[in-house]
């Protein structure tokens, strides 16, 4: 992406080696996503290059991201990204393939082809929060504020958000999480299994630094099919799963084989 492509997607992107950062940049207005923002992604993660290992997605300005732009719920204030009331003018499959096109960076962070990694500090509501759940891995401040808002505004996280936030902490942990919209401290995300590594503000860049010094210390190709296979397990069968360690095993003896 060109510096004007990444500018109009109100991101940054740095590529240093094995590592990819994502920054949403927009902190005048807490990070608040747009579709550009999720046009951008999508194409920093496709086009990033075979030597990337680990993909790390960061806010701006001390906050993860506040979420959707209320803006495009806003019918009296039109936006160049399309304003989501006038969305409903859209018969309903139109509607459910647009949303198709808004999760489609979200469900890229699970590409086993690299590991993501958020690191929350300040406020991950809504989209923000979903976003950091697409990530394999979340790394917060104690007092990071993850807040699943949605149905406080009389909606449902559509952002892909729903599945890994059951797989992190459960079915009734996440319906009361989501049904009663609260805010979830980072320190509380630690104990409930939704970060997997919590710190004082201040250590956060060095927690990072370690985590990606972890995830990149052992050979590439067992990493992502290893990421491959769990990804992959809660929809499988034991048999299944049984099967696809097996296959994904000979993959690595050969390729061990022929150095
Ligand atoms: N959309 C657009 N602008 C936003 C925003 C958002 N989600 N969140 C914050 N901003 C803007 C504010 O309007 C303000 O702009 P101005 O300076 O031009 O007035 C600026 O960011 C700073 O905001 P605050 O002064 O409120 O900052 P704060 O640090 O005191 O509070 C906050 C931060 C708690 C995140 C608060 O701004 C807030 O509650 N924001 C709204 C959060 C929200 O409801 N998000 C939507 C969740 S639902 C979703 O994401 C998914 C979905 O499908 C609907």
């Amino acid at each position: 992406m060109t510096p004007e492509d990444l500018e109009h997607a109100d991101l940054l992107l740095d590529l240093d080696g094995a590592v990819a950062t994502i920054t949403l940049n927009r902190p005048g207005a807490r990070n608040a996503q747009r579709p550009r923002m999720w046009a951008g992604i999508a194409r920093i993660l496709e086009e990033l290059g075979p030597e990337v290992r680990v993909v790390v997605l960061r806010g701006a300005g001390g906050t993860f991201s506040a979420g959707l732009d209320l803006g495009l719920l806003d019918p009296a204030r039109p936006d160049e990204d399309g304003n989501f009331i006038a969305v409903l003018e859209l018969d309903d499959q139109a509607i459910i393939d647009r949303i198709g096109i808004y999760q489609r960076p979200f469900a890229l962070l699970a590409d086993p082809r690299f590991i993501t990694v958020a690191v929350v500090e300040g406020h991950a509501i809504g989209a923000g929060f979903q976003l950091a759940l697409c990530c394999d891995l979340r790394i917060a401040a104690e007092d990071a504020r993850f807040c699943m808002k949605e149905p406080a505004l009389g909606l449902v996280p559509d952002l892909v958000g729903t599945k890994p936030l059951v797989e992190a902490v459960g079915y009734s942990r996440a319906l009361e999480i989501c049904a009663s919209a609260r805010v979830v401290s980072g320190a509380e995300a630690g104990e409930i299994g939704l970060a997997q590594v919590v710190v004082p503000p201040s250590e956060l860049d060095a927690a990072l630094a370690a985590t990606v010094t972890a995830l990149t210390a052992h050979p590439h190709g067992a990493v992502t099919a290893t990421k491959a296979l769990l990804r992959e397990a809660p929809a499988r069968s034991l048999d299944d799963q049984r099967l696809a360690e097996r296959t994904a095993q000979v993959a690595r003896f050969r390729a061990l084989a022929s150095g």
